[in-house]
């Protein structure tokens, strides 16, 4: 579906995102965008998912605000992304919202800018929601109360971007916990992340998740559950999410079984099971 897709305008903006991801993601709007709602995109750091967004709609002579959320803050990560950049001083110092300004500069008037998803506050339905701030269960929770309640049944597509992640266990449980709502729509090979679509209202009173007093027997179903529906590329992240959900209960017992048992099952001893296994040790 997705190999015919141009991306050369993004002209070196440094991004996370896949080749495989951004081409999906222009050509799901060009064929499936209705303009019913917003497209939000979660996490935008430089520009590079925004501008894709803004060519497909170019592209489809369609017109749709867009929002772009970001802290725009520099983090560990600016230092690799941005390292040869002449203004890289200025974005240590100020941030990189100047950036993200310059690499939109010919959209920018069709986003409005959010600076830390704890400033929005979404009034319009949203069509195409592009999710990468799960990063703490309370922004896990902003975008569920704030994004996920504007969603339009029978219309809107949601891109769990951390879906294969290891730090953020939130992500496979909340799509666990609302897999009566959405079906997985595509699961994009060469990344972590998944296309769900939403079929159904998910009512009010299900849009507040208290992650630490779940019941254990719920984690553990969401993570057999994410293993299911995912390709096997993704499992060794999944499976190491599992054991990290019970690293952030600081569970040792558990999480230490879980490590077990993975490994026995053949994941190897490398990248995330060395990194749970220091956080395992470090566990009082
Ligand atoms: C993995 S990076 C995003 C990468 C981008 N989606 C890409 O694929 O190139 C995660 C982003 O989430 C942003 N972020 C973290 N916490 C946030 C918050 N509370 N509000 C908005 N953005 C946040 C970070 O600044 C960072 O740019």
């Amino acid at each position: 579906m997705s190999t015919k897709v141009d991306l050369s305008f993004l002209n070196g903006i440094p991004h996370m995102m896949s080749d495989d991801e951004l081409k999906f993601l222009f050509e799901l709007l060009k064929k499936n965008f209705s303009g019913k709602g917003i497209i939000v995109d979660l996490g935008c750091r430089f520009g590079a998912s925004t501008l894709v967004i803004c060519k497909a709609l170019q592209h489809v002579k369609t017109k749709q605000k867009i929002c772009a959320c970001d802290t725009f803050h520099w983090d560990e990560e600016c230092e690799t992304q941005l390292k040869n950049h002449p203004d890289k001083e200025y974005f240590k110092n100020n941030g990189y919202l100047a950036l993200f300004k310059e690499n939109l500069s010919n959209f920018i008037e069709d986003i409005e800018l959010i600076v830390d998803i704890r400033n929005s506050n979404i009034q319009t339905p949203v069509e195409i929601l592009i999710v990468d701030v799960m990063k703490s269960e309370e922004t896990a929770q902003l975008v569920i109360e704030k994004y996920y309640k504007a969603l339009i049944p029978g219309k809107s597509f949601v891109y769990q971007q951390d879906f294969d992640h290891f730090l953020t266990p939130w992500v496979q449980v909340i799509s666990y916990l609302y897999r009566n709502y959405f079906y997985v729509y595509k699961d994009i090979k060469n990344s972590g992340g998944i296309w769900f679509f939403y079929k159904k209202l998910i009512p009010d009173e299900l849009l507040h998740i208290e992650f630490h007093t779940l019941p254990e027997s719920e984690i553990d179903k969401a993570f057999r559950w994410a293993l299911k529906i995912s390709n096997k590329k993704k499992h060794k992240g999944i499976a190491a999410a599992h054991v990290m959900s019970y690293i952030y209960r600081k569970d040792k017992n558990k999480a230490f079984d879980l490590w077990c048992q993975y490994l026995y099952q053949g994941y190897e001893l490398s990248g995330e099971f060395v990194d749970l296994q220091r956080r395992l040790e470090e566990l009082k």
